[in-house]
């Protein structure tokens, strides 16, 4: 049995512990907050492992699931060896960040696959991600077999690990950019007095179509459970904007966006679902 290690027990890590387990995977798993391993490793009978180190030794293959540059950095640091480990990061990082840590490992041996997915952890349980996968070769073979578990469809994205995160960037910042502007069209719309069927209505046989018939209800929902926090959607965009600066575009629209997920995370909602941010700008952004 293939032993796998999970670094991260967010909603994500945790997500995979339980499908790798269920895939008859051998699962160790580290989490920054022990407590959170624990329990993502007693639902799925897999074992937690006390640091980064311990987590990897032993294992064919690691997968990180890190809230963002500084954490997949801090937590890259703490592998000393890693020869012949198999290293996915599936992490939303920015492309220099995947660079940096890619050449780290491969430093220190390491088969390093960047792999960033489109789908939360309903996906992750259920394997029907999307996997961006950038590598070397033999290195996206070795990951096959972890990345097939988890996934219904891989996107190759060449070598470079920057490319791989260039287009999870791109996703999400066309993504969640559009769920700040839909917010505001429904706000809008709604205090005029127009009905939120009528909206629905009227983007029916339109491009908008599917982006309505998705969030339109989950934006106005009164409570709704969080599979992405608005943290870590304000993160992605100053990801998509610092990605796009540093090649000398100005992205002013996706600032705009980021700015707006940055707000919300700091008016308390921080933890909230994403789709949270409909609330933070229909009570007028306060
Ligand atoms: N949720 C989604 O729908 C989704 C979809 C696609 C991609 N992603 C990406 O997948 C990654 C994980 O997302 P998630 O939803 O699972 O996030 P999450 O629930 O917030 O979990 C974040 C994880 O990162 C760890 N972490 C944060 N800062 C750290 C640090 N400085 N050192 C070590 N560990 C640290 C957390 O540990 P603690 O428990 O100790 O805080 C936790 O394990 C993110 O990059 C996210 O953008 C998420």
């Amino acid at each position: 049995m293939a032993r796998v290690a999970v670094l991260g027990a967010g909603l994500m890590g945790s997500a995979a512990v339980e499908r790798l387990a269920s895939q008859g995977f051998e699962v160790v798993v580290w989490n920054r907050t022990r407590s959170k391993a624990e329990e993502a490793a007693g639902r799925a009978g897999a074992r937690v492992a006390g640091s980064v180190e311990e987590a990897v030794s032993n294992a064919e293959a690691a997968i990180a699931f890190l809230a963002d540059d500084e954490a997949l950095m801090s937590v890259a640091a703490r592998i000393g060896r890693a020869d012949g480990l198999v290293f996915i990061d599936s992490s939303t990082v920015t492309p220099e960040a995947a660079s940096r840590v890619a050449e780290y490992l491969e430093g220190r041996g390491a088969c390093y696959v960047e792999a960033p997915v489109l789908g939360g952890p309903n996906a992750v349980r259920e394997g029907r991600l999307v996997v961006i996968e950038a590598g070397r070769g033999h290195c996206k073979r070795l990951a096959r077999p972890y990345i097939e578990a988890l996934a219904e469809r891989v996107v190759d994205a060449g070598e470079d690990p920057r490319v791989a995160q260039a287009l999870k960037l791109a996703f999400n910042q066309l993504l969640i950019s559009s769920l700040a502007v839909l917010s505001e069209a429904m706000a809008m719309a709604q205090a005029h007095g127009a009905p939120l069927e009528a909206l629905e209505e009227v983007y029916r046989g339109t491009v908008f179509e599917a982006l309505a018939s998705k969030y339109l209800k989950r934006l106005a929902s009164p409570e709704w459970p969080t599979s992405f926090r608005i943290e870590l959607a304000a993160k992605d965009l100053d990801y998509a904007r610092r990605a796009a600066w540093s090649r000398g575009l100005a992205a002013p629209v996706t600032s705009a966006a980021a700015e707006a997920f940055k707000l919300a995370a700091h008016s308390g909602l921080a933890g909230r679902d994403y789709s949270r941010i409909y609330w933070f700008i229909a009570r007028g952004g306060v």
